[in-house]
């Protein structure tokens, strides 16, 4: 294993992926010598390997194979593996990305390790601390070396939490991706996968599926809209509906398997509304300038609020209203996560960074 690794980046879930296709990019421009690290905590073919081929990501160096289990049994295996990955690599950094728990076991790793971790997508907060994803950007971001923040609330959350002279705004990197694929699919002639009334649709956050009474509701609700939803189904959605016999397949619902990251581009610009508790897709809706609705109490991606974009409806019985709406008017869509220049910025803070320290 090469010992001048610049920066290791630890992905294993499938927004992930995604946000590592533009800092691979950035950082292969600007000359920082990077390897990759995968947890293995998505292993199906349409969760982890399609984006790589996707998005043309070299193969991981390492594939941990850790796989799905309980939060601490899962978290525990990679916190075990990455101990011996780290010290075979010896990297200058570790990058690491959002809240999932490959983020946290990773910087707690590294941290320990006395290795400087770089956490992008840093600061966010829902205030919900029965989300896991909540704890792990907590801790995440108390164990990094640089916070590297998408938005300016996000930098506003890390200064209340005393992490100000960590923290660097770089703006989202997804998008930087999501520019990208809007625009190469104008060039192809496709913005749209359907064309018609439809809504797209992503259901996979713990407190929509794991309860049988909470999955049906949220699944009827969805067959009860006034247009057909185009669901595409998280494997933890087919799993949890299976085993609590939660029918998927009803009138109004065109269940797909989970999306290319294209697919979901297209899908959501031809739609007439999103509807989803994914945080990514909240935030890629805004971006299109697609309406959302958002099938939770609360978000992190606050700025997507603005002007009604999106509504937050947890109130399943009201979301056939909610859904309905009209869209707001384009020209109330603002920047709030950059204009598609984060990967070239995460970049240059992480050189600053080496070449400081
Ligand atoms: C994880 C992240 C979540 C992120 C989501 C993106 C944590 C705590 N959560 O949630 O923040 O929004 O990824 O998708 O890290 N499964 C498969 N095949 C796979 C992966 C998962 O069948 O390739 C099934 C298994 O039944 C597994 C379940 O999905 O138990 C949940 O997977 P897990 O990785 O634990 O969490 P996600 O719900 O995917």
């Amino acid at each position: 294993m090469n010992k001048s690794v610049d920066v290791v980046s630890v992905v294993g879930a499938r927004p992930q992926f995604v946000k590592l296709a533009p800092i691979a990019r950035a950082f292969t421009s600007s000359g920082l010598k990077h390897s990759v690290v995968h947890t293995g905590q998505h292993y199906d073919e349409k969760m982890s390997d399609s984006f790589f081929k996707e998005f043309g990501i070299p193969e991981p160096d390492v594939n941990l194979g850790i796989g799905s289990s309980s939060h601490g049994v899962q978290t525990g295996a990679m916190l075990a593996e990455l101990d011996g990955i780290f010290e075979q690599i010896s990297p200058k950094s570790v990058l690491v990305y959002g809240d999932t728990n490959s983020t946290a076991a990773a910087a707690l790793s590294a941290a320990k390790m006395g290795i400087p971790v770089l956490h992008l997508e840093a600061g966010l907060r829902s205030f919900n601390r029965g989300m896991p994803e909540e704890l792990n950007r907590i801790v995440t971001d108390h164990l990094s070396d640089v916070c590297l923040a998408p938005s300016q609330e996000a930098v506003k959350n890390l200064a209340t939490e005393g992490l100000k002279d960590r923290t660097c705004y770089v703006g989202d990197v997804m998008v930087d991706v999501c520019y990208q694929t809007r625009d190469s699919l104008e060039e192809t002639g496709l913005n749209g996968f359907l064309n018609s009334e439809y809504y797209l649709s992503t259901i996979h956050r713990p407190d929509n599926t794991d309860s049988a009474q909470r999955l049906e509701s949220v699944i009827s609700a969805l067959a009860g809209l006034e247009h057909p939803v185009v669901l595409a189904a998280h494997p933890r959605l087919v799993a949890k509906a299976a085993s609590f016999s939660v029918s998927l397949d009803r009138e109004g619902i065109h269940l797909v398997d989970p999306l290319s990251y294209r697919e979901i581009v297209a899908g959501a610009l031809g739609s007439r509304g999103v509807i989803t508790d994914s945080g990514g897709l909240q935030k890629e809706a805004y971006l299109l300038g697609v309406p959302c609705t958002t099938i939770r109490p609360e978000t992190e991606w606050v700025e997507t609020l603005d002007s009604g974009w999106n509504v937050l409806c947890n109130d399943v019985g009201l979301l056939r209203d909610v859904a309905y709406r009209d869209s707001p008017l384009h020209d109330t869509l603002k920047f709030p996560y950059g204009r598609g220049d984060a990967s070239e910025n995460v970049a240059q803070v992480i050189l600053d960074f080496l070449s400081n320290n």
